[in-house]
């Protein structure tokens, strides 16, 4: 199985040296085209945040903002991105695997095109997600289906990182789906995501009754 890069951190540091944001310092489409379900005040969760596109736009919504990836370059980048749009956000550099996930704590979490996890890596991450949330807790998942691999336009070229219906629901079989939608689109964020997609967009809350531990 391809697990991916050998030195995740090494190879975003890289990907992020510039100057320019690489996906854009707009949020990520299908995350604003649900801006109605992030209320001013709600404690969100921005998984792998990168350059902080998402996070700070959802600051600049009035969320509480609690956001975290592997590459130190990267979130610099976030932190300036705050601070010129006149936001606070609580960044911190960690992996998804050292992050002190905590239990029950987060209204939303947002995960935008975290596909660098492999299955064994994506199965603890998505029940670590779910644990995170407070009861009625919504996650908020973009990413792209196998057929991705045929257009190029972004995203990992490992076929066991992309995302299908089938491996969606039952990952998070657990919970209500309000959304989950395969489509196409044409993306134009930044260099890194821009052509023709194969896209998923996820919507599903946690349910009263749910115990993820
Ligand atoms: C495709 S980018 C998406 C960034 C951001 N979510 C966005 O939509 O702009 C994937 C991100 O995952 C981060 N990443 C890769 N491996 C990681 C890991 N093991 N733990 C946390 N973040 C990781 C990268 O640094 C990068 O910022």
């Amino acid at each position: 199985m391809n697990k991916g890069f050998a030195n995740p951190q090494q190879t975003w540091d890289k990907r992020f040296e510039d100057d320019d944001y690489i996906f854009g310092t707009e949020p990520n489409v299908w995350l604003a085209g649900h801006a109605g379900l992030l209320k001013p005040g709600m404690h969100v969760l921005a998984v792998a945040d990168g350059e902080g596109r998402n996070s700070v736009w959802m600051a600049q919504r009035g969320l509480q903002v609690d956001a975290f990836d592997i590459t130190p370059v990267g979130v610099d980048k976030a932190r300036k991105l705050a601070a010129d749009a006149g936001v606070t956000v609580n960044y911190s550099v960690s992996s998804v695997e050292e992050w002190p996930w905590k239990v029950g704590e987060y209204d939303a979490v947002v995960a935008i095109f975290i596909q660098f996890a492999d299955p064994a890596t994506r199965a603890t991450l998505f029940k670590q997600m779910k644990s995170a949330l407070k009861p009625d807790g919504l996650i908020l998942l973009q990413g792209y289906t196998p057929k991705q691999l045929e257009y190029k336009t972004g995203g990992p070229p490992l076929l066991d990182h992309l995302y299908t219906e089938e491996l969606l629901r039952e990952a998070f079989g657990d919970m209500d789906f309000a959304e989950l939608r395969l489509y196409e689109d044409v993306l134009q964020e930044g260099s890194q995501h821009s052509g023709q997609s194969a896209l998923v967009g996820m919507v599903a809350r946690k349910t009263f009754g749910c115990h993820f531990r």
